[in-house]
């Protein structure tokens, strides 16, 4: 059910009867005031501006012809020209009644089914997880669970970084531990930091270390046996670090998910082939290069996108090539989704305009880089430990449930230690996620303890609370929420406002799903909890004296006001609690 759109056929068909050409955009939006109606057709300006005639008469003309016998009690001209639309208390009733039957909540499948490819958390493998790579994984996950819901073919492809130099270095110190019969599991790799920083001590300081390190590099990208087991035996603990990330942040990628930088591997020379066959690459001072006049500085030099090392070494440009056929040509994606920091823009720029070039990329397929911006610290500057190093993914999700279980602790309870610590963990997760999903995604952003994990403002704390409070209704009266068939009758403003956003979740998870942006549908939930607060003061559900009719509509509202903050929270990866 999408208001929005229902009306945007409605309008395009009167002014069609009214003979406007069929492409003149109706320009629909939802009213900014009461007093403008519910929706607004803002179109006859910009049609009556392209004829050069009357935009008010042009307006009178799309009305005449606008069949809303069902939906609308009123349409009005307001101002210049805008048309006013002002629902049917029916039909709200109606549409209510059938979110509140449906498991979807009405929300429609997409009319037809998408291939998508998304490409998200894909860290690199040499370290553990760190703050960097939150945005990409939980900004990326909750569009795949809002495209899931819609309908769509999603396919997950977690782009790990699991080839490159670094490794060489890190099987050579690996193999030592070994032979030094250190504990794998509990001392060696149990924490990849100290791992990863001890390798390079030695890289840099120990004396015929960082030969080994580069004959290991040689070894293993020629395939030979030793070296790729020892680097698999690293990978298959870093994967598993990553996976332990996935669940403590409710994160449905999974070890399937992986399409790690090496399963292209024995694509990436004939890609440069392909390259070459087709002069796109040329050879410059014996790298493979693509010179690209689009992307030219201002002094008309063209952008340089190395493909292939002097040395004959494949690159991050080779892989995300091989990357591009896989997914267009293989795969028949119809889109392709990049959750990437914006500092890679440049890099993915020249992906795209090289692989459509080479029909690496075929032209149906929309590619779609999906940058975002930084988590900063509070001193504005990428948010780092207190003595300036990398904060693990893994302890700042620890911290926030302990944080989290000193606010709850502070509130009076009578749950039990176990239901408490339950609560925490999807607060402080919920806390953190929220925190960051809620920002545009492109922006930069200050990290911030006390305003994520407050309860008042737009936080998951809130929303989750919120959610309490509607379920506590319920658990109070005793009454089955499924068991809800009542009409709803609107009649009080509050009861208004809160059933017409009840009926917009459709439009935000279009617009979610187009440009890729969950902050939408973060903002849609609070604005629906708080006008949920603001009606649940005005209009009293189960105090005595209230009408059973009464009483019953409102409790469909509350009910649906539950289902859609639970469904929009999952769909950011947050859980909800019957109590907190
Ligand atoms: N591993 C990369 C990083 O941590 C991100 C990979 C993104 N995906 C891609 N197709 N390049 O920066």
């Amino acid at each position: 059910m999408n208001i929005r759109t229902l009306l945007i056929e409605k309008a395009v068909a009167a002014m069609v009867a009214a003979g406007l050409p069929e492409d003149t955009n109706p320009a629909v939006t939802q009213s900014t005031r009461p007093q403008f109606g519910d929706y607004q057709i803002n179109g006859a300006m910009g049609a009556a501006k392209k004829l050069k005639s009357n935009p008010r008469e042009l307006a009178q003309k799309i009305i005449d012809n606008l069949d809303l016998a069902d939906i609308a009690e009123k349409t009005e001209i307001a101002g210049p020209g805008f048309i006013n639309i002002h629902l049917k208390p029916e039909f709200l009733s109606t549409s209510l009644k059938a979110a509140n039957e449906d498991e979807k909540l009405a929300v429609s499948p997409h009319a037809t089914a998408q291939k998508v490819v998304v490409d998200y958390s894909s860290p690199n493998l040499a370290k553990e997880m760190h703050v960097g790579h939150l945005r990409s994984t939980i900004i990326g996950d909750a569009v795949v669970r809002a495209l899931e819901f819609r309908g769509d073919d999603v396919i997950r492809q977690n782009h790990m970084g699991d080839w490159g130099t670094q490794f060489g270095m890190l099987i050579a110190h690996l193999e030592d531990q070994i032979s030094q019969g250190v504990d794998l599991d509990k001392v060696a790799l149990a924490d990849l930091e100290t791992f990863y920083r001890d390798a390079k001590k030695r890289f840099d300081d120990e004396e015929g270390f960082a030969d080994k390190a580069r004959d290991y590099v040689v070894k293993l990208q020629g395939g030979d046996a030793h070296c790729e087991k020892l680097w698999k035996l690293f990978i298959a603990t870093s994967v598993k670090h990553s996976e332990e990330v996935y669940k403590r942040l409710n994160v449905t990628l999974k070890q399937d998910d992986i399409m790690a930088e090496s399963a292209y591997n024995s694509e990436l020379a004939n890609i440069i082939a392909l390259l070459k066959d087709k002069h796109i690459a040329v050879e410059s001072n014996g790298a493979q290069v693509v010179f690209l006049d689009e992307l030219a500085n201002k002094d008309g030099e063209p952008s340089v996108f190395i493909v292939q090392k002097s040395g004959g070494g494949f690159l991050y440009a080779t892989t995300d090539l091989a990357a591009c056929d896989y997914r267009s040509n293989k795969l028949g994606a119809d889109r392709i989704l990049i959750f990437v920091d914006a500092r890679q823009s440049l890099h993915f720029n020249q992906v795209e305009l090289t692989a459509r070039k080479a029909g690496l990329l075929r032209d149906e397929t929309s590619y779609e880089f999906c940058p975002f911006g930084t988590m900063m610290g509070e001193d504005g500057k990428p948010f780092k430990t207190r003595t300036g190093g990398t904060v693990k993914l893994a302890d700042l999700l620890e911290e926030s449930i302990t944080r989290a279980a000193a606010k709850l602790a502070e509130r009076e309870s009578d749950l039990s230690d176990e239901e408490r610590s339950e609560i925490a963990r999807k607060v402080g997760i919920g806390a953190v996620k929220y925190a960051d999903l809620s920002k545009h995604r492109t922006s930069d952003y200050i990290f911030n303890w006390d305003t994520m994990l407050s309860f008042e403002g737009a936080t998951a704390p809130y929303l989750q609370y919120a959610y309490t409070r509607v379920r506590s209704i319920f658990r109070k009266s005793g009454i089955d929420a499924a068991s809800l068939t009542a009409d709803v009758a609107i009649n009080e403003p509050q009861e208004k406002a809160l059933a017409l956003k009840l009926l917009q979740l459709e439009e935000v998870l279009d617009l979610m799903i187009s440009e890729a942006t969950p902050h939408v549908l973060c903002g849609y939930l609070y604005e629906l909890a708080s006008l949920y607060m603001t009606f649940y003061e005005a209009c009293p559900v189960l105090k005595d004296g209230v009408e059973p009719s009464v009483r019953d509509s409102r409790l469909v509202l509350c009910n649906l006001v539950a289902k859609t903050l639970e469904k929009g929270l999952d769909l950011l990866g947050i859980e909800v609690m019957e109590q907190m």
